[in-house]
């Protein structure tokens, strides 16, 4: 069986890891990795290549920045002479970024099997681009492997049979039970002069977030509180870095004796300081998956989420984006211990090998193209 696995931005590679190194222990499948290069800078692709031991993508193909229409359409162009000259039996993708999207399509209109890897989250919020790139993907994938119990529900409202739909847990979770060990050995809170387990972890990138500068200077405000109650650090997206400029606010920024922006960090560097913090204020998705198994409180700078068990078993709330909100939320968070957590169902390092035993069991068509 010849499996092309697709990746393109920074959520994919943690995801995309376990994958490859467990399809390649089988020798009667070949694993083919394309990397769209939707993300390129050192910081945002290849340090996850390095640190995951990711072997080097048989492809690039240099995409980079742009509209989601053009990302998405160079995404595509890119790719299907790619398949076509491949010839693969399964196409895999993971997540719900525009590379995801892209490689999905492009399988489809070949008639090439897909397996889609995180199927089925929902947050309902079309404003969301991931939300679309979700719904979009689950709709032409043959094969849906859920994380969380929710998603089969999610999918078969969308009237996908049960026998598509495979719970494999979380491939990202096998990432961080691998190298959870390494990462705390690095004393990262020691590096930026913290101390474990008394500073916050800030990130935020969504672009409902960072692109209106009335909310980013919310948001900013809520740190500003925040960073006088307990030291932050805050590993800057580029572009939120370039909104902050944008919108006038580096002086505000400038002015927080206690908040320290550093350059995106590598992923050992920032499980470390995820690890040690006293909570996490975030508007990813990944990282309230991780927060959950860590037993990090985390402090979700969204309306919605579309990873429900992590609130429910997980150490995840989702307090919005009012900064008084967010502030009597992070405040809350530092005077009290952790409330209980568990380990949401199938989180054990091991989703990647289920996965795989279950691609093993497939029989895809071969492909049929259209050219
Ligand atoms: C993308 C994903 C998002 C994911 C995020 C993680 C989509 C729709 N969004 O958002 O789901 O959570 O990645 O980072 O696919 N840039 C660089 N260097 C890079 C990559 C990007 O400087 O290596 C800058 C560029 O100015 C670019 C901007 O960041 O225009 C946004 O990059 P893009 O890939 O469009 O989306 P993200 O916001 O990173």
């Amino acid at each position: 069986m010849k499996v092309v696995c697709v990746v393109g931005a920074r959520p994919n590679f943690m995801k995309i890891a376990p994958i490859v190194a467990e399809l390649r222990g089988f020798q009667d499948i070949e694993t083919i990795l394309v990397h769209t290069g939707q993300h390129y800078d050192n910081a945002m692709s290849e340090i996850f290549f390095q640190e995951l031991d990711i072997q080097k993508p048989d492809f690039n193909l240099g995409v980079g920045s742009g509209t989601h229409t053009e990302q998405t359409a160079q995404v595509m162009l890119a790719l299907e002479p790619l398949f076509v000259n491949l010839c693969p039996d399964l196409i895999l993708v993971v997540g719900d970024v525009n590379s995801t999207l892209a490689a999905a399509l492009v399988a489809t209109k070949l008639r090439i099997p897909l397996a889609h890897i995180e199927a089925g989250l929902r947050s309902y919020d079309r404003e969301m681009p991931e939300e679309v790139n979700r719904v979009l993907t689950d709709a032409m994938a043959d094969y849906l492997f859920t994380t969380e119990p929710e998603a089969a529900q999610n999918l078969r409202r969308e009237g996908i049979n049960d026998d598509r739909i495979f719970f494999v847990g979380n491939v990202m979770i096998d990432t961080l039970v691998r190298h959870r060990k390494q990462a705390e050995s690095l004393n990262m809170p020691a590096r930026f002069n913290l101390t474990t387990d008394n500073y916050a972890l800030v990130t935020l990138h969504r672009p409902s977030n960072v692109d209106s500068p009335t909310m980013l200077h919310g948001l900013l405000a809520a740190i500003n509180t925040i960073q006088l109650r307990i030291p932050v650090l805050f590993p800057v997206h580029p572009r939120t870095r370039r909104r902050i400029a944008e919108a006038g606010l580096q002086q505000t920024v400038d002015a927080m004796a206690n908040l320290r922006l550093v350059d995106p960090l590598g992923y050992l560097d920032f499980l470390g300081i995820m690890a040690g913090a006293r909570l996490v204020l975030t508007d990813s998705g990944g990282i309230q998956e991780e927060t959950t198994i860590l037993g990090v409180p985390c402090l979700t700078l969204r309306e919605n989420t579309e990873r429900p068990v992590t609130v429910t078993a997980g150490t995840n709330q989702i307090v919005g984006t009012n900064p008084e909100r967010i502030v009597a939320a992070a405040m809350q968070a530092i005077e009290t211990r952790i409330h209980e957590f568990r380990q949401p169902e199938l989180w054990d390092g091991h989703a990647a090998e289920r996965i795989v035993a279950i691609i093993r069991t497939l029989n895809p068509k071969r492909v049929r193209t259209h050219i």
